[in-house]
Order: C-alpha cells, then structure tokens, then sequence
C-alpha cells in the first residue's frame, strides 16, 4: 500500500469513529440547566477564557493545516473534520463564559478583538514535522481538559464535566491520529521521521505560548496548565513507546540527519 493509501485508510477509521461514536451537540449534550450557582469566580473565567483564546486560533491553524495537507486526500479532509470538530470547541467555551455570567458580553468583545489581532504561524517547516507537533500538542490539550474533568467532577459541575469530557474525548481521538501518521511516515523513512520527532520534542511550546497575552500567567492563575513534568511522563514518554521506538533510537536518528541538513 503507498503513503498515501494508507493515510486514507488512516483517515477513514478515524472519521467512521467520529461519525458513529463522538459526535455530540452544544445544544443537547451539555446540561446548560445545571450551571453551578456558585461559579462566580475570575480564577474559573481565566481559565476558560485562556482554552477559549487558544481554541479561536482556529482559522490560522486550519490555514496552515490546508496549505501543507492539501495534496493527499485523506490528510485534507482529516484537517477540515479536525476543523469542525474544534471549531465547537471554541464555541462551547464562548457560550460557558457568557451563559454563565462570567464574562458579559462587551468583555468577551474585547478578548476576540485582542485575539483575532493576532495570528498564529506553524512552529515548524514541514508536513511530518508538523504531525509530531499535532500528536504532541493534541495529548498536551487532552490532559489540561482531562484534569478539567475530574476536578469538575470533585466540585460537582456537571455542565463543565459534560463540557471537558466532550473536548478531551475530542482531543485524544485527534492525538490519536496524528499518531497513525507519524507511523505511516516511520515507515517510510523510519530515521527521518524520528529525527523530526526529536526536533519538536525540544522545541515544542503550546500554540498560545508567547503569542497570547499573559498565557503562562493566566494558566497559573487560572489553573488550568499542565505541568512539564506531566507533559513529559504522561504525552511525550508514552508516545515514544506507542511509536515502538526508544529515546535512544531518537538520540541516534537525530544525530544521523542532522549533520546531513546542515551540509545541504
Ligand atoms: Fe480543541
Ligand atoms: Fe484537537
């Protein structure tokens, strides 16, 4: 099968479980009935708005994603599925701060005019690159929202644990297919691949990071950040073993092609 086969058929499973098994609505899945009463509190709205901010880069994402993906089909149409599908992201966090009262709407105006005054480019050159980069930030985003959920559920919000469990499935189902991608790219040129890996590895950073304002200070404040340990142990140690690879194979790859780059 070519690369291309198989990220179709790569894409065709992810689709079938999205159509079949996770869809959901803002309208009927999230219990807006049952907003906690005591939900007054700026820490919860910086943390939402601060999901919410990253979530509205949605069309530079989508720009950059169609651009370096629209040649194989299977990879075009997963970006604008995985568009769609974040595209409810940003909006369920938009109507939580509104309907909720955290936010009125003159304040949210002022964050999407701040947001959308700014515009995100890819951290990275190429298309492989850029799918190590996805698996990476896509199970980062999984396990902020997931902690989300549990502490909801401690704190007995029903409407932001419907909300955190519905984007994190979402999340880790996109985690998930970047996956299979850099699989695919493994085997087709298994030392390149991994070298790829290992350059986002040390220079990954979050979409928000340095192009939000004050995003570390509002994830702090807001609590909803993952630590660097939890992001090495629980997203980029579990992908290196889920890839059947090792962090000594990544060593030995990225110093098998990069002396080769910089002689080009
Ligand atoms: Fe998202
Ligand atoms: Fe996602």
């Amino acid at each position: 099968m070519t690369a291309k086969e198989k990220f179709y058929r790569a894409y065709m499973d992810f689709f079938e479980i999205a159509e079949r098994k996770r869809r959901w609505n803002l309208f009927e899945d999230v219990p807006w009935d049952k907003l906690s009463p005591d939900i007054n509190s700026e820490e919860r709205a910086i943390r939402i708005e601060t999901y919410c901010s990253e979530e509205m880069l949605l069309p530079d994402y989508t720009a950059v994603g169609n651009e370096l993906l629209r040649g194989v089909f299977g990879l075009a149409w997963f970006q604008n599925a995985w568009s769609y599908e974040e595209s409810r992201h940003g909006l369920v966090f938009r109507e939580y701060l509104i309907r909720s009262g955290l936010r009125t709407q003159a304040q949210f105006d002022t964050l999407e005019t701040e947001v959308f005054a700014r515009s995100w480019k890819a951290p990275f050159l190429t298309r492989r690159q850029m799918s190590c980069y996805g698996a990476l930030q896509e199970s980062a985003t999984y396990l902020a929202y997931r902690a989300q959920k549990e502490r909801a559920e401690v704190e007995q919000d029903a409407t932001l644990e419907a909300i955190f469990f519905l984007v994190s499935r979402d999340e880790a189902a996109h985690a998930g297919f970047y996956r299979s991608m850099i699989e695919i790219d493994m085997d087709e040129d298994r030392v390149g691949t991994l070298a790829d890996l290992a350059h986002v590895i040390a220079h990954f950073k979050m979409p928000g990071d340095g192009l939000l304002p004050n995003y570390h200070e509002n994830l702090r404040i807001g609590g909803g950040g993952i630590s660097p340990r939890v992001f090495l142990t629980r997203a980029v140690f579990p992908l290196i073993k889920q890839l059947g690879t090792t962090r000594d194979e990544l060593k030995s790859a990225s110093a098998a092609v990069v002396p080769l780059r910089a002689a080009s």
